[in-house]
């Protein structure tokens, strides 16, 4: 039986992916705030730290699976909380776990990434310089220009910074026989989109747009392509960005391939 950790667990896209991951036979060990198999708060160096130890100790250096998908949305107010959890709570525990994972059969990871990382490049990306020097102590300035949306700018810069960050592992990982790929979800029915949907400054855009295949995802349509891209059948897939939003990006940007 092989065993794959899911970071946001207990809610949405990571509770979906878990519970297919089950449903076809693999341990699953979540990670989440509370009420998960390992409790730990990603926003934290220390928290990250703490949830790699804990990975490590309950599967005895050894994992055939990751997905990195705890994230928050662009309505919490506090960039610096959206990088610290969208970014660094994925690339310190891709990082973490990397030994784990070459040691694993067959191993290979997914970040859950965003539609929202092709709304800037990474020349543009306000995040870049803290992302290349390690010192993200400047991130709230970094997006103080865009005022009230700075969530908005903070979750596209990391989540961006996050597609970067994998594409940037592509050689050593793949050197190493670790799969490592992105999705990039559009809507998805979640308590974080729906959070995003009752907030008066992004609210009535969220509802009025609708994908061209006319609704929202459901969690479970997005954990059916990570378990997708974490199995056999995805064995020559690397480095790779899967947009699954209904056709989203395609309409608003149809000459972007
Ligand atoms: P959700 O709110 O249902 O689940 C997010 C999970 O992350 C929760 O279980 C939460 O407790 C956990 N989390 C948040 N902060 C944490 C922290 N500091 N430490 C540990 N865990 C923490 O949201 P959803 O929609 O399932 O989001 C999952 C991922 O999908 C996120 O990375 C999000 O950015 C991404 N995504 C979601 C989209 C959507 O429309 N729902 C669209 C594109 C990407």
């Amino acid at each position: 039986m092989s065993t794959t950790v899911v970071t946001g667990s207990t809610s949405g896209i990571g509770a979906a992916t878990r519970a297919a991951l089950r449903e076809a036979g693999h341990a699953v060990v979540g990670v989440d705030l509370s009420g998960a198999d390992v409790t730990a708060d990603l926003s934290t160096a220390e928290g990250r730290q703490r949830a790699v130890d804990a990975v490590l100790d309950r599967c005895s250096g050894r994992l055939d699976g990751l997905v990195a998908c705890a994230g928050l949305g662009p309505h919490v107010d506090d960039p610096a909380r959206i990088v610290a959890v969208n970014y660094l709570g994925a690339v310190d525990l891709l990082d973490g776990l990397f030994p784990a994972l070459r040691a694993g059969s067959g191993p290979a990871a997914v970040a859950v990434s965003s539609v929202a990382a092709a709304h800037l490049t990474w020349e543009t990306n306000p995040i870049a310089a803290a992302v290349d020097s390690g010192d993200f102590s400047g991130v709230e300035k970094a997006v103080a220009s865009a005022g009230e949306y700075r969530g908005q700018f903070a979750y596209a810069a990391a989540k961006n910074a996050l597609t970067v960050a994998v594409r940037r592992r592509a050689v050593e990982w793949g050197a190493a026989g670790v799969r490592l790929n992105t999705v990039a979800p559009g809507a998805v029915d979640t308590p974080l989109l729906r959070a995003g949907e009752d907030d008066p400054r992004y609210g009535a855009s969220i509802r009025g747009f609708t994908a061209p295949l006319g609704r929202h995802g459901r969690p479970d349509e997005i954990a059916s392509l990570i378990v997708y891209l974490l199995g056999p059948h995805a064995g020559f897939v690397h480095g790779a960005q899967f947009v699954i939003d209904g056709g989203a990006d395609a309409a608003l940007r149809p000459h972007a391939v």
